[in-house]
């Protein structure tokens, strides 16, 4: 049984017009493999799963999600919604540096953590959102408590372990540059990288200089040294819930989760590649991913559609039928997003679409 730790700690969170504050909390729970700290948005909904989230290495729940959560057309899908957003251990806001020789947990062991966290609040089942690293820990919480998981959106996941190859090419990278740039080649394009946003400028910056840069060198080692999660379609090793897959069309990942989506159940997984987005579409198209969201969340019978905004109700009308017309091609599993009009018709779980745009 794991041993329960309260903190309490009150975040800041800014209202749109005629909204009440919600309820903001951070907890901190010791399981067996460390403490894990996360922090829950909102009041209990009876009936509904909480949305959980788990964040890429170099980052944390802020950091990693922040853009999308506060995000305007969010907002009227989040408040029907419990949000629990994971820190893995040592990268929370003024988390001190573990000492040396701690064994920091593996992706597996992370995952192993979730159960404390939902039995802690007394939540049963999620609805996921991870990103890379994240993507991974919640993909292998599900295999082990498939009943618990009603969905997954899985952002740049890479179910495989690193080959001899990658491995070789990860060792020649070390020999060359930094840890932060490592993580920086993980989390946007070459691309991104060269061009130097504004973005990629705060996100260099934030890494580098992180005062628990030793904590998060032991986070990317874990992702690094991560299992295969052996995925097979039509096997027994598969998700089980509906599952969106998003990637940036010029992400690092984009072959890794194109493999994903081969591997996955087709009637219960939809990959959205998202045009323009680089390689955290959560920060760089926040908008398009609330929208991909919403659908997701209406295909599981979540979001009633008289819940939707009129801009949102007209786009879905224009699209649905767009996207009928390419539901008549057999190939189609993919939901690809042009930079100018791209949105996903909503759709129950698993259903054949894409959108042409
Ligand atoms: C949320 O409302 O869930 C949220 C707010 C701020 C940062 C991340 C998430």
């Amino acid at each position: 049984m794991a041993e329960l730790q309260e903190v309490q700690i009150t975040e800041e969170k800014p209202l749109l017009p005629g909204q009440t504050p919600e309820a903001v909390k951070t907890h901190s729970v010791e399981t067996p493999y460390g403490s894990v700290s996360f922090t829950v948005f909102g009041t209990p909904k009876p009936k509904r799963p909480v949305i959980l989230t788990y964040h890429d290495v170099g980052l944390n729940y802020k950091t990693c999600f922040q853009p999308l959560f506060q995000f305007g057309d969010m907002q009227e899908i989040i408040q029907n919604f419990v949000r629990v957003h994971v820190n893995a251990p040592g990268m929370e806001e003024g988390a001190p540096v573990f000492p040396l020789g701690y064994q920091y947990p593996s992706l597996d062991q992370l995952a192993d953590m979730i159960p404390c966290i939902l039995q802690y609040l007394n939540f049963s089942t999620i609805i996921g959102v991870g990103v890379g690293a994240g993507a991974y820990i919640l993909s292998r919480y599900s295999l082990t408590h498939p009943d618990t998981v009603e969905g997954l959106v899985l952002i740049n996941i890479d179910p495989n372990a690193k080959g001899w190859m990658d491995w070789a090419a990860h060792k020649l990278t070390g020999l060359t540059s930094s840890i932060p740039e490592m993580i920086l080649g993980h989390l946007f394009s070459q691309e991104e990288l060269s061009g130097n946003s504004e973005l990629v400028q705060k996100y260099r910056n934030t890494i580098t200089h992180a005062p628990n840069l030793e904590n998060i060198e032991l986070y990317w080692n874990s992702y690094n040294n991560r299992r295969d999660l052996n995925f097979e379609r039509g096997g027994d090793i598969t998700l089980k819930c509906p599952v969106m897959l998003v990637v940036g069309d010029q992400a690092p990942h984009e072959d890794a989760v194109v493999e994903c989506n081969s591997k996955l159940d087709p009637t219960q997984t939809s990959f959205l590649k998202m045009a323009d987005s680089g390689g955290q579409p959560q920060l760089t198209q926040p908008g398009k991913l609330t929208e991909a969201f919403k659908y997701f969340l209406q295909g599981m019978g979540y979001m009633a559609s008289s819940c939707m905004t009129r801009l949102s109700r007209s786009r879905t009308a224009s699209l649905t039928s767009a996207a009928s017309i390419d539901g008549n091609r057999s190939r189609a599993r993919t939901l690809s997003q042009s930079s100018e009009s791209g949105t996903l018709p909503s759709g129950p779980p698993g259903h054949t679409m894409e959108v042409s745009c």
